[in-house]
This record gives structure tokens, C-alpha cells and sequence, in this order.
């Protein structure tokens, strides 16, 4: 029987989620003869009922452009603004679903989309996850699309700060995102041959990180390169927050709990300024002059390598064939080769940090890279 298909795109916007939507649309038109329509701007058009079409049309030409083409929006169905308040949709989203008569419902996102669905999956939904993310934190698969893309875009700078810090004989240092997890900026920073990298997953010590760039100095390079990921934490401050959430989670009480949940608010807004703190610093203990760079949204904007264009599809792909085959409740996920579903429930809740004993880390300190631990 033909199925009826919707898509979304939800969460921060990554290269490579237009290609998924052409690979997912494709497939269903001309190989499972489905039909399919896109929600706008992510979980809040499936309450709004906010319909695009995908005919063949609309999935014309949209491979090698970035962003997405259906909007997005970090909405969760549970806790959606709407006007002054902030309401459970639910309801509204299972309502719509099957006033729409869809059969599917395939979302595409990072961390939190993966969860929302799955949470519209309890409510009987038929789900299928695509794993979508520049941070590439996504559990359960090798990699999630956009990461490569941000990956070059920040490898590129690195490059391009080479020659201006030599130059200048300066420290730049460059923030990298990835939110909590440190695959960005060490990818990054292998990558682009950075002297230090900092991550999330190794808290550091500045004056280990100040030692490296004076050696560096008294050997007479008189310049670095500075990777922080915009999740990097010093030492003395991950420490202050470990207790603060040990706090929080033996609270005997409600006024413990908001306690230390204030705690940990403070300690997070410390982190604020954070890169802008190490420049501070490492110009201080160094004695040369530093600068700072924040690479922001440019590393989500642009068109997707051929590396995210390939995986988006094979991803894509694959979801529209197991919509043929009625196999819901999954995400698709990167296994070398193999484009594979996996549970949703093993998914959720988890987060693919950098392993301490990873490949990437035993190479960055091999060619003499600081990560300040
Ligand atoms: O999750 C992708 C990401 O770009 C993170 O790296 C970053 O922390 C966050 O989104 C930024 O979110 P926003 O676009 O909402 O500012």
C-alpha cells in the first residue's frame, strides 16, 4: 500500500539536511511511489499544521545547498511557546498526524529532536530519526551529517589564522562549537595543526597550556594557535561543578535541589566569557600579545562537502526504504559502510563524547599537541 510521509527539520540547522531531505524524497517518490510533504519550521509546524510540499519539484536542485529548506526551530511538542505561555503540544501533534493521515512522521535532527521523537513514539506515532548534527554528538552512530562540512569551515580558519599569528607573533586563539562534546575543535585542530586544543571532555590546566607557548616561543616560534572548544572547562571550575551536581542529585529536599541548581547556574554563566578568558590569561603568563576569534554560526552555513552530501543521502535513502518495509521506532545510523537502523530507545538520552583514550587524542599528543591536561 502507498504510504503518506511527513518530514521535518528540527534543532540548529546543519549542512547536509537538504540533501537528506532529497535522498528521503527521491526514494519514496520514484522508488517506493509514496507520497510525502515536508512541516515547516520543525515540531511547531506539525502543531501549527504548516504543510510544504515535496513533490519532485521542490526536491529539485536542493542537493548542494545548505540550511534547510522546510525551516527549523529548537520547539519541543512538550514545552512550546505559544504566545505568553509555554504549553504541551502533544496532544496537538498526535492530533494533526492523523488528521493528516501520514504513516510516518521522519525527523531529522541532533540529541534533542532524537528525544522529542521518541517521545511522540510512546504516543503511538510511527517515527523514523535521521542523525543530523555539526556537533557530531549524536550516540549510536559513527557520524552524524554537517560535521564534516564544520569541520573544513574550521579546519579553513585555523589555516587562515597561520599566517596573520606569524606574522604578528601573536596567540590567536579560535572557539570552536560543539556544544558539550570535543570532536569539532580536536577534528579541527588535528586537522589545521593547532599547538593547543581544548575540550570539553579534558579539563585543563592554563598555566599547562601557558608552559607549552612558552617553550614553543623559547624555541623560537613566536606565534600559536589555539583550539577551544566553546565547551572547554578549566580544571578548577569543572571540579566546582561536579559537586555542585553531585549536590543536586543527593538533594534530600526541594529547597537543596534549587539550591544547587542555582550553583550550577552561576558556575555555567562563569563559563560565559570563557575563550575570551584564556586569551586574557595566556597573554598574561606568556608575555605575547593575544587575540580571539569566534568562529559562531559560520562553521553551520554554506554549502555541505561532498563528504555530508554522500552520507545525508545514504542516510536518506535508507529511511524511505524502511518506511517501505514498516520499520519504525528507529534511527538510521552510520556503521562504516552501512547505512543501519538502530532503536530509538538506545539512542536517546545518550551523548557520543570524545573518549579520552580516542585515536584522535593519542594523535594530537603525538605530534606534540597541548591539550592542557
Ligand atoms: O548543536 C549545534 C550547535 O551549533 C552547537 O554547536 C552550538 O552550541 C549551538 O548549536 C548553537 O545554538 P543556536 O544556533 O541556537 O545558537
Amino acid at each position: 500500500m502507498a504510504k503518506y510521509v511527513g518530514i521535518l527539520t528540527a534543532g540548529g540547522d546543519s549542512p547536509g539536511l537538504n540533501a537528506a531531505i532529497r535522498g528521503i524524497g527521491k526514494a519514496a517518490l520514484n522508488k517506493y511511489n509514496m507520497d510525502i510533504v515536508g512541516f515547516k519550521d520543525g515540531f511547531r509546524g506539525l502543531v501549527q499544521n504548516k504543510i510544504i510540499p515535496l513533490e519532485s519539484r521542490q526536491l529539485s536542485g536542493i542537493l548542494t545547498l545548505g540550511g534547510t529548506i522546510l525551516g527549523t526551530s529548537r520547539d519541543k511538542p512538550h514545552k512550546m511557546p505559544i504566545g505568553s505561555k509555554v504549553l504541551d503540544m502533544t496532544d496537538v501533534i498526535v492530533e494533526n498526524y492523523h488528521k493528516n493521515h501520514l504513516d510516518v512522521l521522519v525527523c531529522l535532527g541532533g540529541g534533542g529532536t532524537q528525544k522529542n521523537a521518541y517521545r511522540l513514539m510512546e504516543r503511538g506515532l510511527n517515527i523514523i530519526t535521521l542523525p543530523k548534527t555539526i556537533d557530531n554528538d549524536v550516540a549510536m552512530t559513527d557520524v552524524t551529517f554537517g560535521f564534516d562540512t564544520a569541520l573544513g569551515i574550521a579546519t579553513e580558519a585555523i589555516d587562515k589564522l597561520h599566517s596573520t599569528a606569524s606574522s604578528h607573533h601573536r596567540i590567536l586563539v579560535l572557539e570552536i562549537m560543539g556544544h558539550n562534546a570535543g570532536w569539532l575543535a580536536l577534528g579541527a585542530g588535528i586537522s589545521g595543526g593547532a599547538d593547543v586544543i581544548l575540550l570539553p571532555e579534558i579539563p585543563y590546566n592554563i598555566e599547562t597550556v601557558a608552559d607549552a607557548i612558552c617553550k614553543r616561543s623559547r624555541g623560537g616560534k613566536h606565534f600559536s594557535i589555539v583550539a577551544v572548544s566553546e565547551g572547554a572547562i578549566p580544571k578548577k571550575v569543572a571540579e566546582e561543578l561536579k559537586k555542585a551536581e553531585n549536590a543536586k542529585q543527593n538533594a534530600k529536599n526541594k529547597d537543596e535541589k534549587k539550591k544547587a541548581s542555582k550553583e550550577i547556574k552561576k558556575i555555567r554563566e562563569k563559563l560565559s566569557n570563557h575563550t575570551m578568558w584564556v586569551s586574557e590569561q595566556l597573554q598574561k603568563l606568556c608575555k605575547i600579545e593575544s587575540r580571539v576569534t569566534i568562529l559562531g554560526h559560520l562553521q553551520r552555513g554554506g554549502t555541505p562537502s561532498a563528504g555530508d552530501r554522500l552520507l545525508a543521502t545514504r542516510l536518506g535513502t535508507t529511511a524511505a526504504k524502511l518506511i517501505k518495509n514498516e520499520e519504525f521506532g528507529v534511527m538510521v545510523a552510520s556503521k562504516g559502510d552501512k547505512a543501519e537502523p538502530v532503536p530509538l530507545d538506545k539512542v536517546v538520552g545518550k551523548k557520543k563524547l570524545v573518549p579520552i583514550d580516542h585515536p584522535w587524542i593519542r594523535c594530537a599528543k603525538e605530534v606534540g599537541t597541548c591539550l592542557g591536561d
